[in-house]
């Protein structure tokens, strides 16, 4: 179970579903219609000794058992990319990855010159990811800017600390982040986003609906995950399912713009039919939105 400062290192709690992450993205661009081309993601599962991770990414016959690897994330990584690309293109030179765990977008994306990238998470996984990338020898394609803080503290004063400026516009991401933080952490992460936001900027979020009874999903894919690669991460022990503001609502009632999309209108943009969701999962799919909000100018 979660407790009050909790920390993790990549194969431990939270830090693990980054790895399970990286593990799914190493699959997609696998695929022959991969939404998303992560070449070190694959790099990350291997340097972690993880043997399930292992297993999965080099074992096609496991690919199909689970959502995560049948294709869902290429579609949220592909909605992630098109955001920051499109807010690069639109001027905004300043991005902020929250809980980046092992998402390299400051070396995969086409950034325009001098964009910075502050890549939010707990030290530890910031401290395995950069080994990694130190021993692939290869340079970040934006000015990276590591920023190692847990997001239930003043990550504000860290990210400040690490150079971000508040009176450039900024897009902001929370991508397979909201169930890992308390009610109250999540709340104050966008009244903070606002505070921290010159007009502008936008936010891209993966949130889910206020209606959905969480905690009984999470039970029950944990239970669903078990005998699968997956096994390891009991998402019902690491979500917490207190109560909090829909963050389009928070974002709204200050005046931004919100709109959001549901997972198969992902797959509609995205032109790749989604695969079929088994029970109880799908419940789990179908409540995901995906929120873009801009701050106006
Ligand atoms: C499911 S992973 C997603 C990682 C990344 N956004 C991606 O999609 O590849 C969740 C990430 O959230 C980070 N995280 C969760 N709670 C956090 C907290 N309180 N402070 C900092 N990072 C946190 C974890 O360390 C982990 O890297």
């Amino acid at each position: 179970m979660r407790t009050e400062g909790d920390t993790w290192d990549i194969v431990s709690s939270v830090g693990m579903t980054a790895l399970g992450v990286a593990a799914a993205r190493a699959i997609e661009t696998k695929q022959p219609d991969a939404l998303v081309h992560d070449e070190y993601a694959a790099l990350f599962v291997v340097a972690s000794g993880d043997p399930d991770m292992n297993r999965l990414i080099t074992d096609p016959t496991l690919w199909a058992q689970t959502p995560f690897t049948s294709g869902f994330i290429g579609y949220r990584s592909k909605f992630f990319d098109d955001f920051f690309l499109s807010a690069a293109a639109a001027g905004v030179t300043q991005a902020v990855i929250l809980a980046a765990g092992l998402d390299v977008r400051a070396y995969r994306l086409d950034w325009p010159a001098g964009e910075v990238v502050f890549e939010i998470d707990q030290p530890k996984v910031l401290e395995f990811k950069r080994q990694v990338l130190t021993e692939s020898g290869t340079a970040p394609r934006s000015d990276r800017r590591e920023v190692p803080v847990d997001l239930r503290d003043d990550w504000p004063a860290a990210l400040v600390e690490a150079g971000f400026d508040p009176t450039s516009p900024t897009a902001w991401s929370a991508e397979g982040l909201l169930p890992y933080l308390p009610g109250a952490a999540q709340d104050a992460l966008f009244a903070r986003i606002g505070q921290l936001s010159a007009p502008g900027s936008t936010v891209a979020a993966e949130t889910i609906g206020n209606d959905v009874d969480i905690a009984r999903i999470a039970d029950q894919e944990s239970e669903y995950l078990k005998g699968t690669p997956f096994d390891k991460v009991d998402l019902a022990s690491l979500f917490y399912t207190d109560e909090r503001t829909d963050p389009a609502d928070l974002l709204t009632a200050h005046d931004w713009t919100t709109s959001s999309l549901h997972l198969q209108e992902l797959a509609t943009r995205y032109d790749r039919p989604l695969p079929p969701v088994p029970e109880p999962m799908a419940q789990m799919f179908d409540s995901a939105l995906y929120l873009t909000a801009i701050k106006p100018s």
